[in-house]
């Protein structure tokens, strides 16, 4: 008997390098899998239990869309994860309104229309678990932009408070705070994520000083992220909510 047998697991950011190793480890353990993002899958993977749709995750008729196509598919959600995020690295000063206006919309005020779009779902269930993406930030004030700062740490009220507001009906709630991770995010050049050479990991100098941070010595893999992320979608982990839980390595400490 696998792990997720009857369970339906929405991936909010499915198409990321995060989710997409999420996505995986899910169908693996037998769950039926949405993988929903702004953009398209680069690894398309075909699996009956695995269907796609286009999210803008700020943006409540998206996600109602989303749902709607998720039920028709698989007629429930249990477990939702919030894998999407935005990042535009400047100093304080540089920081314009534009990008703190929409660093803020997608990574803590999508969570929010996120949660309260998927829950009365969710609710229909005998629980469930919602999985929030933190950041080395949210544990540790550093040097990025204070957008992405003040998003990542807003999310520990938010996952917080839910956690209180949904624990009668079973539904758990808590905060992932990757450190390091190789994916797009710190490599390429995306809307969501702009890089250039200053800032992406494929500059030899900033990948040798992220990993010099990190006291395991070594950048952490998405499967190490999506590791947690089963755990806390199952019911090994029935008794933990609003819990903020770092895998990076000891970065934050
Ligand atoms: N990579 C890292 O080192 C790192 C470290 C700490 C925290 N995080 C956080 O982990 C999460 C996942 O990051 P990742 O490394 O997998 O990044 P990624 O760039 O590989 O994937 C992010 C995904 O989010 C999607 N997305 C962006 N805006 C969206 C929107 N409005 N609606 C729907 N989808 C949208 C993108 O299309 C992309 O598929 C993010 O919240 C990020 O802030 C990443």
């Amino acid at each position: 008997m696998k792990k997720f047998n009857g369970e339906v697991a929405f991936v909010a950011g499915g198409s990321g390098g995060m989710g997409t190793e999420i996505v995986k480890k899910f169908l693996i353990e037998g769950a039926k899998v949405v993988s929903a993002d702004i953009n398209d899958p680069s690894k398309k993977i075909n699996d009956d239990n695995l269907t796609y749709c286009k999210l803008d995750a700020t943006d409540p008729i998206s996600w109602d869309k989303a749902i709607k196509h998720s039920l028709k598919k698989f007629k429930k959600i249990s477990i939702l994860v919030n894998c999407f995020g935005s990042n535009y690295r400047k100093e304080f000063k540089d920081q314009t309104i534009e990008e703190w206006n929409k660093i803020l919309n997608i990574n803590l005020t999508a969570v929010f229309i996120g949660i309260n779009s998927v829950i009365p779902i969710i609710e229909k269930e005998k629980g469930g678990s919602v999985i929030n993406f933190g950041s080395i930030v949210t544990m540790r004030p550093g040097s990025t932009g204070p957008a992405y700062q003040a998003s990542k740490t807003g999310l520990i009220g938010l996952t917080k408070s839910a956690a209180l507001s949904f624990a009668k009906k079973n539904i758990r709630f808590n905060l992932i705070c990757p450190g390091h991770v190789d994916t797009d995010f710190i490599r390429a050049d995306n809307s969501y994520s702009p890089n250039d050479w200053s800032t992406s990991i494929n500059n030899p100098e900033n990948y040798n000083s992220r990993k010099k941070q990190i006291p395991l010595k070594n950048f952490q893999d998405p499967e190490d992220i999506a590791n947690l992320v089963l755990f806390l979608a199952s019911s090994e982990s029935k008794m933990i909510t609003g819990a903020v839980i770092p895998v990076d390595g000891g970065s934050s400490l």
